[in-house]
């Protein structure tokens, strides 16, 4: 079996979705429920016996190991982490223990269990990051390669870089078989609405200013949560131990071009009087906000075989729709109630 880490966050809960629609094989997700982690988001899965859950933070080794020593995974898809720049602004302590020590905390659990197992050589250690590690683009610089140099900006992505730092280490001081991806922008289903689009959708559908950060110039390059997931499954089955792998999705955009498509796509989905474009307001920027991210796939596109299937304009539909079709979670979001489901769930 694998193992996910924050199989109940946003592309977690896609990752082990469509991991189970597509393989034959059983998946724990390790979770440890944080604000971000919403365990209804599988709730229709939970009977699935190709299915187990552990609350668990990645930051209890006792608890990792016990973990590891029960399930003796094949792999370890590590996806949990503290993901939005804007609360590690104020808030970056959680991003240090979680991204930095959580990662390393998994990486001697691992190491340790492979060490026992006589280091197994299908074992993959895969580290789910990102590609703000590499710092932001001036306007006509070329796109982020594997080799570009590591300059994070915030706290969020400087944990981030962190943490990749520590999954290469573990490759080449212990030979650690392990994959690095860094992605650009998902969006899609189950995404938490703090993030850019579904804040923005949520903001929309009930009447409120949608509120673009300095100029609304700053671009970034949108990938769809299910191809993100399959280039995943690629890195996972056919990627080289050691390698690192930049997964985008060819789609730069400005914020305010993002928005105001959302808008239209709104307008026709669901027609709002005066249509939604006239919420729109510039607010203060975020600090040190960067000014651009692009992802060069050509490696992934090369050796993997892998490219996005879903172009901005079918995804942005698909992600209106599914917001649209599911009131419920999102109610349930927005007012907290989704915290409590595994209490009620299991209330003996
Ligand atoms: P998310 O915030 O939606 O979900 C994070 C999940 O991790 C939650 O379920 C949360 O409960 C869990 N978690 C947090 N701290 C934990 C801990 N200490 N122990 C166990 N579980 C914990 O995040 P996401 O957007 O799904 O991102 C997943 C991964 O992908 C992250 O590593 C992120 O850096 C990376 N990434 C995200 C994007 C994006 O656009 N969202 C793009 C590239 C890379
Ligand atoms: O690039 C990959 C990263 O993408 C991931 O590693 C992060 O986990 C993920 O959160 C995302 O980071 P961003 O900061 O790019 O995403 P966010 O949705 O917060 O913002 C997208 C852009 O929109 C960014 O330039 C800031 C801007 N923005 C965001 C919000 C929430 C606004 O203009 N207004 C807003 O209200």
């Amino acid at each position: 079996m694998i193992l996910v880490t924050g199989g109940c966050g946003f592309i977690g809960t896609n990752f082990i979705r469509l991991w189970l629609a597509e393989k034959n094989e059983p998946v724990v997700n390790v979770d440890a429920l944080t604000y971000a982690g919403n365990a209804e988001n599988l709730s229709d899965i939970q009977d699935n016996p190709d299915y187990y859950f552990e609350q668990v933070d990645i930051c209890d080794a006792s608890a990792i190991a016990d973990v590891l020593k029960r399930y003796r995974p094949r792999a370890i898809l590590h996806f949990a982490a503290e993901s939005h720049v804007d609360r590690s602004i104020t808030s970056p302590e959680a991003f240090l223990q979680t991204n930095v020590m959580g990662t390393f905390n998994l990486l001697h659990s691992a190491l340790a269990m492979w060490n026992t197992q006589g280091q197994p050589d299908g074992f993959r250690f895969l580290h789910v990051s990102t590609d703000e590690v590499y710092g932001s683009l001036g306007k006509r610089d070329p796109a982020f390669t594997e080799q570009h140099r590591y300059q994070p900006n915030s706290p969020y992505s400087a944990s981030k870089a962190a943490s990749d730092h520590l999954v290469r280490a573990w490759h080449h001081t212990y030979d650690l078989p392990v994959l690095t991806t860094n992605c650009s922008n998902n969006y899609g289903p189950y995404q938490f609405p703090e993030k850019l689009i579904p804040l923005m959708i949520e903001r929309g559908l009930s009447g409120e200013s949608l509120p673009v950060y300095g100029d609304g110039n700053n671009v970034r390059d949108w990938l769809y949560v299910e191809d993100h997931c399959h280039a995943i499954m690629a890195v996972l089955e056919k990627g080289t131990p050691g390698e690192t792998y930049n997964i985008g999705g060819n789609e730069e955009r400005t914020n305010l071009d993002v928005v105001e498509n959302l808008t239209n796509v709104l307008q026709m989905m669901k027609p709002r009087e005066g249509g939604y474009r006239e919420l729109i307001r510039f607010v203060k920027d975020r600090p040190g906000h960067d000014r651009r991210y692009a992802i060069n796939p050509t490696h992934i596109r090369d050796q993997l075989n892998w490219y996005p299937q879903i172009d901005f304009c079918e995804g942005l539909r698909r992600t209106v729709d599914w917001y649209l079709s599911n009131r419920t979670w999102v109610d349930r979001v927005k007012s907290g109630e989704y915290r409590h489901w595994l209490d009620h769930q299991y209330r003996s």
